[in-house]
């Protein structure tokens, strides 16, 4: 048999999409509670994924690392020792009750295309850098994308004395895991050492599935502001004050989220916004709410959009808060702009779409991605595998074992075939 066709025979007679659905599992069971997967960071449930996924980095011929935030950091070298590298990856961490293949079927993928290169002793004329993001999501402290932004150098330190729902401030928590909360510069790369970043990830959405196709290339990843507020009125009794006496936090939480929802529904730019948390006190059944905290997300196409919609809802807010006799804060505690996937990954990407016989068909991406962070080292790329039914962010999120096996197989090509940006033009 020819090198290549042995090589080909291999690969088929071990499904990559196998074992990537193998180890989904596997991580996917690494839970704060069994019942549904969450997995936050800076827990036990982080510390146990971390220790899985390095084993698997090294199984794959990579060094690996857990660096000074808790990202792990696997390095596989091409064809001499040092050289820049195409670093791929995505994040390990989840929301409460979440999918499991948002964020790990990124890395897991990456870690098999390694792994496969490896068996193959197959070195690159570039290293391949396998990174999974210790937070992407931003459930435990106010702030997003932690991991990503220690490693692009962006890690703002004031983050680290907010807290978490229990008061345990960032910096403690780093502490309590191990990590010195003064030393996250270390896990900072420079963009020299880097010749791109390449994301695979779950859609999250329900445009390839429409399309009957398994993997798409990503155009850009949608720009975000997320808000904080706090509304304060007067707690009283349930019973004895007249309606129209009262400055029910609560109430006036409920105006400003209908407006939201209004404004974004009558928009015709593709404006969406979503209150995910809300949280009244003194939350008893016969005391009228005195303060309330809730949270918001607003995503557009374009920034210019996202921005003047975010101004409009701000003021719709501060008025229904003046009329109420309502007391407002209001805090942006996370805003990324707009990121276009450079054209060069692009066009790369596509060919390797192509080259394993899939029409190239390109889609923005609506949710945010580590790539939002890394763009301020490196050009992005992005590749994204069909999601049955569209879901994400629920336990019902699911990818077929065949999409895992098409997105796996278009990464490692892409990697075998990538051509850093200067050689590419
Ligand atoms: C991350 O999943 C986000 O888009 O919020
Ligand atoms: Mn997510
Ligand atoms: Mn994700």
């Amino acid at each position: 048999m020819s090198k290549m066709n042995a090589e080909t025979a291999g690969r088929q007679a071990s499904s990559l999409g196998e074992e990537i659905v193998g180890r989904i599992d596997r991580l996917g069971a690494i839970s704060e509670t069994p019942a549904n997967l969450t997995r936050i960071f800076l827990t036990p449930e982080h510390r146990a994924a971390a220790d899985l996924i390095l084993a698997w980095m090294v199984e794959a011929g990579m060094g690996a690392h857990l660096d000074a935030i808790g990202n792990v950091c696997g390095r596989y070298e091409g064809e001499r020792p040092g050289l820049p590298c195409l670093m791929l990856g995505s994040h390990y961490d989840t929301v409460r009750d979440a999918g499991k293949w948002d964020g790990p079927l990124g890395l897991i993928t990456a870690i098999s295309c390694v792994a496969d290169l490896h068996k193959r002793g197959r070195r690159l004329p570039f290293a391949v850098e396998v990174t999974g993001f210790a937070d992407e999501e931003g459930v435990r402290f106010a702030s997003t994308l932690l991991g990503s932004r220690a490693v692009a150098g962006t890690f703002n330190e004031s983050v680290l004395g907010s807290k978490d729902s229990a008061g345990i401030s960032m910096r403690d928590a780093l502490i309590q895991f191990g990590l010195d909360p003064d030393h996250i510069g270390a896990a900072a790369r420079i963009g020299s050492e880097l010749l791109a970043y390449i994301e695979l990830h779950i859609e999250q959405g329900p445009v390839l599935e429409t399309e009957q196709l398994p993997v798409g290339v990503v155009t850009a990843i949608a720009g975000a502001t997320r808000l904080a507020a706090k509304l304060t009125g007067m707690a009283g009794h349930a019973g004895t004050v007249p309606m129209a006496l009262r400055r029910d936090a609560l109430a006036g939480a409920a105006e400003c989220i209908s407006r939201i929802e209004e404004v974004c529904r009558t928009d015709e730019g593709g404006l969406v916004g979503t209150v995910g948390y809300i949280h009244a006190e003194p939350g008893a059944t016969n005391v009228i709410p005195g303060q309330v905290h809730f949270t918001m997300d607003l995503r557009a196409p374009t920034d210019t959009h996202r921005k003047r919609a975010v101004t409009d809802i701000v003021r719709q807010i501060e008025a229904i808060a003046k009329r109420r006799k309502l007391a407002l804060q209001l805090d942006v505690t996370h805003e990324n702009r707009t990121v276009p996937c450079a054209p060069w990954l692009k066009a790369q990407v596509a060919a390797a779409v192509a080259a394993e016989g899939y029409p190239v068909f390109e889609l923005p991406s609506g949710a945010g991605h580590d790539g939002m962070a890394m763009v301020d080292i490196a050009d992005v790329g992005m590749l994204f595998v069909r999601c049955r039914g569209g879901i994400s962010h629920h336990p019902d999120e699911h990818v077929d074992v065949a999409d895992a096996d098409a997105g796996a197989r278009v990464l490692l090509r892409l990697i075998e075939s990538f051509r850093p940006r200067n050689a590419a033009q």
